[in-house]
């Protein structure tokens, strides 16, 4: 390092700034340096790793004058959260609310001094952001058991000395809510762990006493297919009330996670079906259904499976059980370094960079859709650890592509999210727009936290959203849907009544969590109705997606309305009326009549309304749905049981 003759070392740290001063930017700057509780911290503007939630970086610090000299600076990493985390957070109330008391959670947390809770050196408001500053360790514990690393036995003593974190933590009434092997941080000799990332984490006051209905309103937290327990997301199980217990589940996708990158619930291509598979749980009361590669020890699988019993019930009663099973397997667990090295990877960014951009483009669906495009697509997915793999077409004039995680990272364990499912991305150019800060509020602040909210079936229509400076786009992420079909193709098919309106009710409901919340859809077509095939059910399962243009104009929502009532009249044939009972058929005809009035409407025509009169199709063929409506009884599983698997049956099934 060079220096201007007569300075010396110290004046590396002087001008100090308070804590409070500091903005986010400063972090990712090298040379600035702030005081804080008798210590300097300054910064190396180099990164630390990267979270779903935050940026992390590298900070040396060292005690103010006066205080005991040390033989070297030492290194901590300092966190801040995404500017789009906190847009969004300040647009949902449940995340808001759900920061509010992770916050007060960490300090508490913290101040508990476990030797198995990584220590916290600052948490404090900064200008633009909140700061948290914590002891630098090796590495999260998804990073250090790499191929070849450690022992079945290392693994399984690193994890379990994070567990004592975990049950202190519960012990002192709190609840992680995020506990997976990106969670935990492994010392620099490898010898012990540490619990982190209290970002999710609540206390008692927080959420004793409530339902997992009450406290999660819908949303998906956590990590799924680790940390997202069954009884936050099925219906049937949300009434529960809320306990460590989501935290012991957590502690199986941990255990299975230290020997795979595979998840226990079998091979699944897409994130819905993997919701689907949580949801109807991989055990259940002792019946196992998980799917273990040969790298997971055979002793240790009835004690993952334990913890991912479905109903909480049946799992470990507290964190501390799951310990002691652990340390009375642990002398059959293997000493010998695991050498476990995956496939290699190989894929086309480890030739000519070029060649990525080059075959996507050559490969396109849509001629309209340029090389300059595609190149900024690719680059602006490479800085979020995503590979470009397709250019799929338009929709609503938008240039729609299939992404995935980056393999490199994925294999080292430095991919930023445990979702590593395929994306979709529409990628909405921002160069000629006149207030891109506008319409960044608009997608992270409006709709992204209402179409988190509305999920369809079990897919939320909206992943994340990404603002691409240099390449000046926003990329919008979905999640790609493997095994589906589109609207068009029911066109072919003779519909039965029950079908038509089972169908459009549950499509119509959809849209209607949207309209609730003030957002129009604005692309209701055959084309945006994706139909999910669920092969094991035997069931099939709509999703109104195609959102790349949402508005929260009151037209756009008629015209919603509009297409939804021409949609159904798409699918319904005279005959299919003339053959029904004859007396259905006056009442059915009488349904049509307003369906088409809705079809032909101008005036902005509610969706309840149009809900009501598919309600009354269903009503008329239906005798049960009628009772049901007027006992107020689940009417949207209902309307799917009426035509899900007969619609599977022609579109997937022998009868097709
Ligand atoms: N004290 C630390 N020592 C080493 N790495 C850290 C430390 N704190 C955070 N990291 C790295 O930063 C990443 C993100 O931090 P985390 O607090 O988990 O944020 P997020 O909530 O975004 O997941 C971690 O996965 C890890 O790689
Ligand atoms: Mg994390």
């Amino acid at each position: 390092m060079t220096r201007p003759p007569g300075s010396s070392a110290n004046d590396l740290w002087s001008a100090p700034i308070p804590v409070g001063q500091l903005t986010a930017g400063d972090l990712a700057r090298p040379g600035v340096v702030f005081e804080h509780g008798g210590y300097l911290y300054r910064t190396t503007g180099s990164t630390a790793g990267q979270g779903g939630m935050g940026n992390t970086y590298l900070v040396a610090f060292r005690p103010v004058e006066g205080g005991a000299p040390l033989a070297r600076d030492q290194a901590a990493v300092a966190k801040v959260f995404h500017g789009d985390y906190l847009r969004g957070m300040k647009s949902d109330p449940v995340v808001q609310r759900d920061a509010e008391c992770a916050m007060r959670s960490l300090v508490a947390i913290a101040a508990l001094q476990h030797p198995n809770i990584l220590p916290l050196f600052i948490s404090e408001p900064i200008v633009d952001n909140h700061l948290t500053v914590t002891p630098l360790q090796a590495g999260t514990l998804r990073q250090v058991v790499r191929p070849g690393c450690l022992s079945q036995r290392r693994r399984v003593e690193l994890l379990a000395s994070a567990l004592r974190g975990l049950h202190a933590i519960h012990e002192a009434g709190f609840i992680h809510r995020d506990f997976t092997v990106h969670n935990v941080l492994v010392d620099a000799v490898m010898d012990s762990s540490y619990v982190f990332d209290f970002d999710l984490a609540l206390g008692e006051a927080d959420y004793r006493g409530k339902s997992y209905r009450e406290l999660y309103q819908g949303r998906l937290i956590g990590s799924p297919g680790y940390s997202v327990a069954p009884e936050t997301l099925e219906s049937s199980l949300m009434d529960a009330e809320v306990t460590p217990l989501i935290d012991v589940f957590a502690v199986g996708g941990a255990l299975f996670a230290l020997f795979t990158d595979e998840l226990p619930y079998g091979r699944t291509d897409d994130m819905w079906s993997l919701l689907l598979r949580v949801t109807e749980g991989a055990v259940l009361d002792g019946a196992s259904r998980v799917v273990y590669p040969d790298s997971v020890p055979r002793v240790l699988r009835p004690i993952i499976e334990r913890c991912l019993e479905r109903n909480p019930d049946r799992r470990y009663a507290g964190v501390d059980r799951v310990i002691g099973e652990l340390e009375a397997v642990m002398p059959e667990l293997a000493r010998e370094d695991l050498d476990d090295a995956p496939a290699v990877f190989k894929t086309m960014r480890f030739g000519d960079p070029d060649a990525r951009v080059n075959a996507v483009f050559e490969a396109r669906a849509d001629a309209s859709v340029t090389r300059e495009l595609v190149g900024d697509v690719n680059a602006a997915l490479d800085r979020v650890g995503y590979e470009l793999r397709r250019a799929m077409g338009r929709v609503k004039e938008q240039a729609i592509f299939m992404a995935a995680p980056r393999p490199d990272l994925v294999a080292r364990g430095d991919f930023p999210d445990t979702n590593t499912y395929p994306k979709l991305v529409t990628a909405i150019p921002m160069r000629n727009d006149p207030d891109p800060e506008r319409t960044l509020d608009l997608w992270v602040g409006g709709y992204l936290p209402i179409l988190r909210q509305a999920r369809q079936g079990m897919l939320t229509p909206l992943y994340r959203v990404v603002h691409d400076e240099p390449c000046a786009l926003l990329l919008l992420f979905s999640e790609y849907v493997d095994d589906v079909r589109f609207g068009p193709e029911l066109d072919h098919l003779d519909l039965s009544l029950e079908e038509v309106f089972g169908l459009g009710y549950v499509v119509a409901r959809q849209v209607r969590r949207l309209h609730a919340r003030g957002m129009a859809h604005n692309n209701v077509c055959a084309d945006s109705l994706l139909l999910k095939a669920l092969r094991q059910a035997r069931r099939v399962h709509p999703a109104m997606v195609g959102i790349v243009a949402p508005s929260f104009s009151a037209a756009d929502m008629a015209e919603d309305v509009r297409r939804l009532a021409l949609l159904v009249l798409s699918w319904l044939r005279p005959d299919r009326i003339q053959t029904s009972e004859a007396i259905h058929r006056a009442r059915m005809a009488d349904v049509r009549q307003r369906l088409e009035s809705a079809a032909d409407s101008a005036d902005v025509r509610a969706i309840e309304e149009f809900i009501a009169v598919v309600a009354d199709g269903l009503s008329v063929i239906d005798y049960n749905f009628g009772v049901l409506r007027e006992t107020d009884g689940d009417l949207d599983a209902y309307a799917l049981l009426l035509f899900s698997p007969t619609l599977y049956g022609r579109l997937w099934g022998l009868d097709r």
